[in-house]
């Protein structure tokens, strides 16, 4: 059990920052949102405060910049804010390789602009960082299992944008003990976030969406933009059983449960890194089978090429975070994601509504 926190949710109107806020809430924590929604939902704050019920009362909403240094001290201040959940990020590889800088200013330049206003309020004693296995690059085949011990050699801006910022953390956390302050760091790596809270309440919704289970839900709605409601299988030709990629689906409970873990070990001065994937991986035709079991719907599906920088398996090692945090997820097989899923997304085809 972790004391009553007063914790700041960067980045909570989005898909996993929102489901975060309202575990923190139903633990019965304050909780502080802070997004600019420019990918995030005023329509997910407020599915927040539903689903958190009477403890919904205890969430405030800020709109405003990770980078804006002194509002941010002003909010950390104001809430005396002791602990601090950062997943406000862009987060699409190909808008990365496209356009690098964009993604170094925000994810790099201003969370650290963010921590600069954290240092100046001097109230916060613990952080956790939405980091991701892209920080890792293109493993080879034998690095699967990926461990946190592996090379961190990212192939795009997105993963050395947040590999950046893990650098940042571990250096300002140093300085932090070094000068005596209580400061800790968890940086959690996720692989592939899937499924949604159980009440049905809160959702995921990417404009525009590029993980796999919402856009086979999409196309089973027939909502896909532009009409494109047949999903295009990347390579069907890798060295796979059969023949299309792996990944390691984590449910965003169970992902939302490790930041939990984590701030409950979290001591000062501590840097503590964590690969989060439940170890298993699922191929994209396991995925789109689950897809039709779950829905009772076929997916039309067409067979294309395989994507440049795709590797053909990932998966990640968790023994570390359940040796240390006691972590093991809740939700192990892929259906369960799908379903929950597809609670919500047949209740909301189209997404949140537009109300920024
Ligand atoms: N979804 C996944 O599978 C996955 C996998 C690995 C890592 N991650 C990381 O997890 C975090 C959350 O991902 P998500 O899927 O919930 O994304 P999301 O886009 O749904 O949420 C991100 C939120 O951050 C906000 N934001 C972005 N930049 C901001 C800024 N400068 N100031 C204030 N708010 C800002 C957006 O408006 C949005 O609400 C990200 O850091 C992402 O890199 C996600």
């Amino acid at each position: 059990m972790i004391e009553p926190m007063n914790a700041l949710v960067t980045g909570g109107a989005g898909y996993i920052g929102s489901h975060a806020a309202l575990r923190l809430l139903r633990d019965g924590h304050k909780v502080v949102i802070l997004d600019n929604l420019y990918r995030g939902h005023q329509a997910a704050v407020d599915a927040v405060r539903t689903a958190a019920g009477d403890k919904g009362a205890n969430l405030s909403f800020v709109k405003a910049d990770i980078g804006d240094t002194d509002l941010i001290t002003d909010v950390v201040r104001t809430h005396r804010i002791d602990t601090v959940l950062h997943f406000a990020a862009l987060a699409y590889v190909g808008e990365s390789v496209q356009q690098p800088v964009r993604y170094y200013d925000n994810n790099t330049g201003r969370a650290s602009n963010l921590l600069r206003g954290l240092d100046a309020a001097g109230t916060v004693r613990r952080m956790v960082f939405s980091s991701t296995c892209a920080t890792y690059g293109e493993p080879g085949p034998s690095d699967v299992p990926i461990r946190e011990t592996l090379l961190q050699r990212p192939i795009n801006p997105y993963g050395a944008s947040k590999l950046f910022f893990e650098r940042v953390l571990i250096d300002y956390t140093a300085a932090a003990r070094s000068a005596g302050r209580p400061f800790g760091v968890a940086m959690l790596r996720y692989f592939n976030v899937a499924g949604c809270d159980s009440s049905g309440l809160l959702g995921e919704h990417h404009d525009p969406e590029s993980h796999i289970i919402p856009v086979i839900l999409q196309c089973l709605l027939g909502v896909r933009p532009g009409g494109q409601n047949t999903l295009t299988v990347f390579g069907t030709d890798y060295p796979t059983p059969d023949g299309s990629c792996i990944r390691d689906y984590v449910h965003v409970e169970d992902l939302v449960d490790a930041h939990v873990r984590a701030i409950a070990a979290l001591q000062a001065g501590e840097v503590r890194t964590y690969n989060v994937g439940v170890g298993k991986g699922y191929s994209v035709k396991e995925v789109i089978a689950a897809a039709e079991k779950v829905t009772g719907k076929q997916v039309a599906v067409r067979f294309g090429d395989r994507r440049p920088g795709d590797p053909a398996t990932l998966f990640a090692d968790p023994t570390k975070i359940r040796t240390e945090l006691g972590w093991s997820p809740k939700h192990t097989t892929i259906e369960t994601s799908v379903a929950t899923a597809w609670e919500w997304f047949r209740k909301n085809p189209h997404g949140y509504p537009a109300s920024r």
